[in-house]
């Protein structure tokens, strides 16, 4: 029988792509995904650094591994990940019965460290036992073998790494400098994609609009989503994340031109003060930052805005919030995420003074949320009686009686499950009601 694997994925959707690679190398190796732990034969969180509260589940969770090792001592447990390519060996003194660390970077390392946990027989390897984390490489990425989560909607790396340094953000210490991938290579995953039947692809970087800076071929993001454009079979294109700062003319005008690339931006904000985007070193000011989001309106008047946002940053008074909640009304987000600051290491915010108290940053971020709720709704309220392209995902997770999928601008739908529907479909819907987290409709025949 085949080997069990499980695989924890705590962070983002570039963290969640790097667990199909994960999976994808070990399936070579003979191991199956299986969806729970307990009977595992290895067991690996992927975890994500990005937060002190998504580190400190990294280390909770393992303790809870302990006890299955207990009761299994061959069972292999992994670390991999921002955590791991942040703390490197640390891991192994704080819980010596984990077998390996591998970092971001050495996914494709995996079959080495396992051969020589096996030659060693030791009990634990790790790429390396710097107290300082793991080393990135700086060579290209390479292409890795996939064990993809989803039958027709896949993730593709564009560009690695980010070159940024937002003084908040632990981003470039745990994925390195930015590194592009080479158009042809990224359009032949997509090409292959699309002939395993893809509908949609999402191009993955934690700063797409850098894409192609480094590779010196005059390719940008703009000329990567006009090439892909032409790939026949895939039906929508998305990309995340973009910058501020770099995003502009260009990518609104594919945007415009390109029908496959889908109406939807994501553009972490941050602060809605200028003082704040100064001290995060964002590179923008609120003015520019609206004038960009004004220009997009202009050129799609039904374009999904949504972003991120940080309560709470060292030095954010409450005139300071008051911008960022004021902000939230001009703009008129579809949706945002929103955070309340956390210290990380390596990053200079952990060593400004006037830290916010912890309670100030919990009651912005209530603030926050309860605005952009309410701006939620109506949005999605405003939904109702309109008619929206959707493509099917599959079942509702909640509610087996319905399908579920999204609009163009990543909008959730639920329409009632009818034999003649299924995953991969896109359909029209007509909105018949909505709430904050989704939108429900029947379709039009
Ligand atoms: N590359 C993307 C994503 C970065 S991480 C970008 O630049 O937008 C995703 C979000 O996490 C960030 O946009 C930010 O809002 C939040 N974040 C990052 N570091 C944080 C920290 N130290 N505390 C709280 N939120 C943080
Ligand atoms: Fe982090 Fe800033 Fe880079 Fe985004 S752009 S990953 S927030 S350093
Ligand atoms: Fe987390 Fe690493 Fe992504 S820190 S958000 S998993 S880049």
């Amino acid at each position: 029988m085949a080997k069990q694997l499980f695989i924890k994925t705590f962070g983002c959707q570039m963290n969640e792509h790097d667990t199909e690679k994960i999976a994808g190398v070990l399936s070579e190796l003979g191991y199956s995904l299986t969806d729970s732990p307990d009977g595992a034969d290895m067991i690996i969180l992927n975890t994500c650094s990005v937060r002190e509260k998504a580190e400190y589940k990294c280390y909770s969770d393992l303790g809870r591994l302990l006890e299955l090792k207990k009761k299994n001592p061959d069972l292999l447990i992994g670390v991999g990940g921002c955590v791991a390519q942040q703390e490197g060996g640390k891991i192994v003194k704080k819980a010596p019965y984990v077998d390996m660390v591998f970092g971001t970077d050495n996914i494709s390392d995996i079959p080495k460290l396992l051969e020589k946990k096996v030659e060693t027989s030791k009990g634990r390897v790790s790429t390396e036992r710097r107290r300082k984390g793991l080393t990135l490489k700086t060579e290209k990425v390479s292409s890795l073998p996939v064990l993809r989560n989803h039958p027709m909607m896949g993730y593709v790396n564009i560009v690695d790494g980010c070159d940024k340094f937002c003084t908040f953000c632990v981003v470039p210490h745990t994925r390195g400098r930015e590194r592009s991938r080479e158009p042809e290579e990224i359009c032949s995953e997509i090409r292959g994609l699309a002939s395993a039947g893809y509908k949609e692809v999402s191009l993955l970087g934690q700063n797409v609009d850098s894409y192609g800076k480094d590779l010196g071929n005059n390719v940008d993001l703009a000329d990567l989503l006009h090439m892909i454009n032409d790939i026949s079979g895939i039906k929508r294109i998305r990309f995340i994340t973009s910058h501020p700062a770099d995003f502009g003319d260009r990518l609104i005008d594919a945007m415009v031109k390109l029908s496959k690339v889908c109406e939807h931006l994501h553009l972490p904000l941050q602060s809605g003060s200028d003082r704040v985007l100064e001290r995060m070193k964002r590179n923008y000011t609120y003015p520019e930052y609206k004038e960009k989001i004004r220009k997009l309106r202009e050129a799609i008047p039904d374009v999904t805005i949504t972003a991120d946002i940080i309560t709470g940053f060292p030095g954010e008074t409450e005139d300071d919030f008051n911008k960022t909640l004021e902000a939230l009304e001009e703009l008129q987000y579809d949706s945002i995420f929103a955070f309340k600051y956390s210290k990380r290491p390596y990053t200079p915010a952990r060593l400004y003074e006037e830290q916010v108290p912890h309670e100030t940053g919990k009651d912005r971020l209530n603030r926050v949320l309860e605005i952009q709720n309410r701006i939620t709704l109506k949005k999605n309220q405003a939904c109702i009686g309109r008619e929206f392209n959707v493509l099917i995902e599959g079942e509702s997770k909640r509610d087996k009686g319905n399908m579920t999928g999204r609009t163009r601008g990543t909008k959730i739908v639920h329409i009632p499950r009818e034999d003649d529907i299924s995953a991969g479909d896109i359909l029209t819907v007509r909105i018949t009601s909505a709430t904050l987290a989704s939108l429900k409709g029947e379709v039009i025949r």
